[in-house]
């Protein structure tokens, strides 16, 4: 966790790394005047002979003025004012971790005198602070040789000048940033060290201190409710599966309806039988990345009390060919009771789904369920790693979460979906079970969110949002490095806040 720190001033003791900002046309704040009048004219010169004009999210380095009590300053460009929003502090915040984290321990943001922004400068510093944070994030865990000057150092953030009002704001984005550090974890660890057991191991030591109340089935009892779609995908594995329950409830209320979140939690995905190809092989330990997700939702809402009943489902397997395995063919009866014919045992993720989402609607009773899955390639054929589709039978339901992903740079993109019986759905029936686990040529994100919806009871507002793409990206961008992004934590909390707090 990085440390956020308020000042009403500049200490002047304390910057290792001053950052000042600038905004379009060259415009400095106070603080940027104060390094230019220390400097004698230096940091007018640094920005004319680096052509650096303060345009939005562009920095500059410069040497400190000697003299004064830092290493470096950067220059951030926040463009036009007046358009400066809370992202765009958060996207700078997160451009100067990347840059400095490996050279400083600390960060002194000076946001004295920065001129009509947007917003106010005690929201501009809290998402300073909560990009920077987002950004800082790594796991090193496996790094025993690392080089001193490769190791993170960025320990802590000041915000020089900005009212103690952000302090409140700064105080809950740092739970949000701690659920999305906690579902990069999880998402990033490797297949043998996150299986279905010890993903619940460590969400328990998380979540149960803070009274998240955890439920856990194991294979006897998934066999014992029926969970024939799950199993199935399991019995290949020497890992047993696990459907974890996390419930957190704010309303004070034990009755008040919940919001049900379903996740995707295959911890590592070889295709079974219907094997995947060698290459890129290792990039299915993010095959769990809905469950991670949730887990970091789940963090996020418990930390900062959300009022609002929300339970996380997670279902947890690892998909393995062995002599257990299951076979292309084998037909296979859900927790519904609906049949299912496995043409291709690579298409598990939608097994595993369907038997979590009937037990979360018989066992909460939800008005709305959102599910979240690393569950097609082809998502990533529609909308490469940019927007995570959204399949939904609710108008009202699309739009909000449309809304709360542009707020918080979570971004989705709604795909199509037919009623029952419309023309994708007639897509996945079997000529020898109610329905296949595979589509006909084409729309294969589709045809997976058709099955699912089989699955949705009357009633029940529900999305399928298919993060295969969302959930690592091969660039870094400015809140992540490249690898686990944490896609849906921000978007959810966003929406919680926004839909479903009393
Ligand atoms: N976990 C994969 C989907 C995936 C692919 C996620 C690439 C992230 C990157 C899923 O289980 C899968 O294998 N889907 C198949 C479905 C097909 C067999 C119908 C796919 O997308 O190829
Ligand atoms: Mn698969
Ligand atoms: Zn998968």
């Amino acid at each position: 966790m990085t440390t956020v720190r308020f000042e009403a001033a500049r200490d002047a003791a304390s910057a290792a790394a001053l950052v000042v900002f600038i905004g379009e046309g060259g415009q400095l704040s106070a603080g940027a005047q104060a390094v230019e009048s220390a400097g004698g004219g230096q940091l007018g010169r640094a920005m004319k002979a680096a052509n650096f004009t303060g345009r939005k999210g562009k920095l500059l380095e410069i040497l400190a003025p000697s003299g004064m009590p830092a290493n470096r300053v950067l220059l951030a460009g926040i463009g036009d004012a007046a358009k400066a929003d809370a992202r765009a502090f958060e996207d700078l915040g997160g451009e100067v971790a990347a840059r400095l984290q490996t050279l400083e321990p600390e960060v002194v943001a000076d946001f004295t005198g920065i001129a009509d922004l947007a917003v106010g400068t005690d929201v501009a510093a809290a998402h300073f602070a909560h990009g920077l944070e987002l950004r800082n994030w790594r796991l090193d865990t496996y790094r025993t040789r690392l080089k001193d000057d490769q190791k993170p150092r960025l320990k802590s953030v000041v915000l020089a000048g900005a009212p103690a009002s952000a302090a409140l704001l700064a105080d809950r984005l740092q739970k949000v940033a701690a659920g999305v550090a906690f579902a990069k974890e999880l998402i990033t660890e490797p297949g043998n060290v996150i299986y279905p057991e010890s993903f619940v191991a460590r969400c328990r030591k998380v979540l149960e201190p803070l009274g998240v109340k955890m439920t856990v089935l194991d294979e006897k009892e998934l066999a014992k409710l029926g969970a024939g779609s799950m199993l199935g995908v399991a019995q290949g594995s020497a890992r047993p599966p696990r459907l974890l329950a996390m419930e957190w409830n704010g309303t004070g209320n034990p009755d008040a309806v919940p919001l049900a979140l379903v996740g995707k939690g295959v911890t590592f995905d070889t295709g079974g039988i219907s094997l995947k190809p060698g290459p890129g092989m290792e990039d299915m330990k993010w095959d769990m990345g809905g469950a991670g997700a949730v887990a970091g939702i789940m963090l996020v809402l418990a930390g900062r009390k959300a009022r609002a009943r929300v339970v996380g489902v997670c279902g947890l397997v690892e998909n393995m060919p062995d002599g257990n395995a299951q076979r292309p063919g084998d037909i296979v009866t859900s927790m519904s009771g609906q049949t299912i014919e496995v043409l291709n045992t690579d298409a598990e993720g939608r097994l595993v789904l369907n038997d979590c989402m009937t037990w979360t609607q018989r066992t909460y009773r939800p008005a709305v369920m959102l599910d979240f899955a690393t569950l097609t390639g082809a998502i990533i054929v529609s909308l490469a790693h940019h927007y995570a589709g959204v399949f939904s039978n609710s108008d009202g339901l699309w739009e909000k979460l449309d809304a709360a992903g542009k707020s918080v740079n979570d971004l989705v993109w709604r795909q199509p979906l037919s009623e029952p019986g419309g023309h994708y759905d007639q897509m996945i029936d079997s000529t020898i079970a109610d329905m296949k686990n595979l589509g006909e040529k084409g729309g294969g994100s589709i045809t997976a969110a058709q099955f699912l919806q089989r699955f949705v009871d009357e009633g029940v507002q529900w999305a399928h949002i298919d993060i295969a793409g969302s959930v690592w990206r091969p660039k870094a961008a400015p809140l992540h490095d490249k690898g686990a992004t944490g896609f849906g934590v921000r978007l959810v909390d966003r929406l919680v806040a926004e839909h479903f707090e009393s």
